[in-house]
């Protein structure tokens, strides 16, 4: 991961925000070639899951939208961490991501002595750090004796007389830890000049409720007929206690979902399933690879408060297997929501039964800057050529920043330098191109795989002198092959169309 999030630095790709201030937790900006990366990711998925299809209408919400949307769907009420303050240090934590174990040690003649407690936060070695903090407890305190397993919970488990035993993890001492409290991940700002109770909003958590909200204006105003699906790709904020692991966990990030609705009667659990192997299919299209992907079914007392069935989709990024896209069957829940608390009815007539209908919903939603970080560490490959280290990003040419790259062999001979240059201009017209003309022609082509980009093309005397024909090399296999410009723009077509 260090590597990854150092190659993102070096070259401009993605950075903290804010940083000549020293950043901003939880908080990233995307320079040049992240801003291309991602806009090539929002587009794969815009074309793939609305110009390609019948059934999909796109939609652009507001991201503030009337604070009694986030009553109604009930992200006022429910849409909480668990968080732990540690007073002493002021630092605060995720309840659940907070573990703890007594530490027991059972004596020659087999009673049981609580030594204390340990406790580390979640991470790769959880299991590992809390066992070695028990053997350095056990050795501090001169215990005799056996340690038993430890048993391993997170602090929302523990009881109330267990908080003041257990360490906090920014101190390694007991007793500053608070009881595990709701916290609402929702910004809140003020709508107007007034700020009071009655200009609270709130940062849109999820794109989903735009899709709900419009709902009814969009069955009104265009011709779509059961199944159908509404899709958005937007900004959403949620104020997470602890962000971590780069871009993956972030305040602010970039959602792409998706509501399709569904008759009531429909067999909702066929649909659910279809969306999965989608979602799936969808990435690996885009050079995911397939076995870094797998299915996690949540478990029934682990749902979303909207949620009948949710699946994610996990990849395994360098700090471990976590969710990549979600996949909801959200039942009637939001539009029966707003249509009580707004009053206006939330149906569509079904032309097959005859009758108006409150539809179902299935819910793929993924962050834009989760599906980046995958695609970042799938793409990631070092190796060596005539002798030399080399490191690659191997993009699928359709998410590459840049298509190709344009070389004159050499810079000081004005025939390859107009050749190369008119190349570019034609190229730039359809697609993101890069020109470089400094440097040994080697050096040039370890800069484009650094960045990913899949094919370079030199210029050399052969262009301008015979057939016209000029060398292409693959990033991958370090192919070269002529071809002639007509050619290129084929190939290209058929690679990216
Ligand atoms: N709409 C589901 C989510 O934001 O995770």
């Amino acid at each position: 991961m260090e590597t990854i999030v150092s190659l993102a630095k070096r070259r401009g790709i993605i950075f903290q925000s804010s940083e000549i201030y020293g950043g901003l937790n939880g908080f990233f900006d995307y320079g040049p070639l992240g801003a291309e990366l991602k806009r090539n990711i929002r587009n794969a998925w815009w074309e793939d899951m609305v110009h390609r299809r019948d059934d999909i209408v796109g939609l652009e919400s507001s991201i503030i939208m009337h604070p009694r949307v986030w009553e109604a769907s009930g992200h006022v009420e429910g849409f909480t961490d668990p968080m732990v303050d540690c007073r002493e240090s002021k630092q605060r934590f995720r309840a659940d991501q907070l573990f703890f174990a007594p530490v027991v040690v059972v004596g020659e003649d087999g009673a049981e002595t609580t030594i204390g407690y340990v406790s580390a936060l979640e991470s790769e070695d959880t299991a590992a750090d809390l066992q070695a903090r028990a053997e350095d407890l056990k050795r501090k305190l001169g215990a005799r004796g056996t340690l038993k397993p430890l048993v391993v919970a997170d602090i929302t488990a523990a009881h109330p007389e267990e908080i003041e035993k257990i360490p906090s993890p920014a101190t390694g001492k007991p007793g500053s830890l608070t009881p595990p409290r709701s916290f609402n991940l929702m910004f809140e700002t003020h709508v107007g000049a007034l700020r009071d109770a009655s200009s609270v909003a709130y940062l849109r958590p999820e794109t989903a409720q735009g899709m709900f909200v419009d709902f009814k204006t969009i069955v009104d105003t265009t011709r779509v007929k059961l199944p159908f699906g509404i899709a958005q790709i937007g900004k959403s904020f949620r104020n997470e206690i602890t962000p971590r692991n780069f871009i993956f966990c972030s305040r602010e990030f970039e959602q792409m979902e998706m509501e399709y609705f569904i008759h009531p009667d429909a067999d909702w659990f066929a649909c659910h399933e279809e969306w999965l192997q989608w979602c799936r299919d969808w990435l690996i299209s885009i050079g995911i690879p397939a076995d870094l992907l797998s299915f996690d079914e949540h478990p029934k007392e682990k749902l979303a408060f909207y949620s009948r069935r949710t699946v994610d989709i996990m990849f395994r990024y360098p700090f471990g297997v976590q969710e990549l896209w979600g996949i909801a069957a959200r039942s009637d829940y939001d539009l029966k929501q707003h249509a009580k608390h707004s009053g206006k009815p939330m149906e569509i007539f079904d032309e097959a039964t005859k009758s108006k209908v409150v539809p179902h919903v299935i819910e793929p939603a993924v962050g834009v800057d989760r599906i980046l970080l995958a695609v970042l560490c799938s793409a990631y490959y070092e190796d060596e050529v005539e002798g030399e280290k080399r490191t690659v990003l191997r993009f699928h040419p359709r998410i590459a920043p840049y298509k190709v790259a344009v070389f004159p062999l050499l810079k000081n001979k004005p025939p390859l330098v107009e050749r190369a240059q008119a190349l570019y201009r034609a190229l730039k017209r359809k697609y993101n191109v890069f020109y470089d003309e400094s440097g040994a022609i080697g050096r040039r082509y370890r800069r484009q795989d650094e960045i990913g980009t899949p094919w370079c093309v030199t210029i050399d005397f052969d262009t301008v002198e015979k057939d016209g024909t000029f060398t292409i090399r693959d990033r991958d296999t370090l192919e070269q092959q002529r071809i002639t410009e007509d050619q290129l723009f084929a190939m290209l077509e058929e690679k990216l169309g």
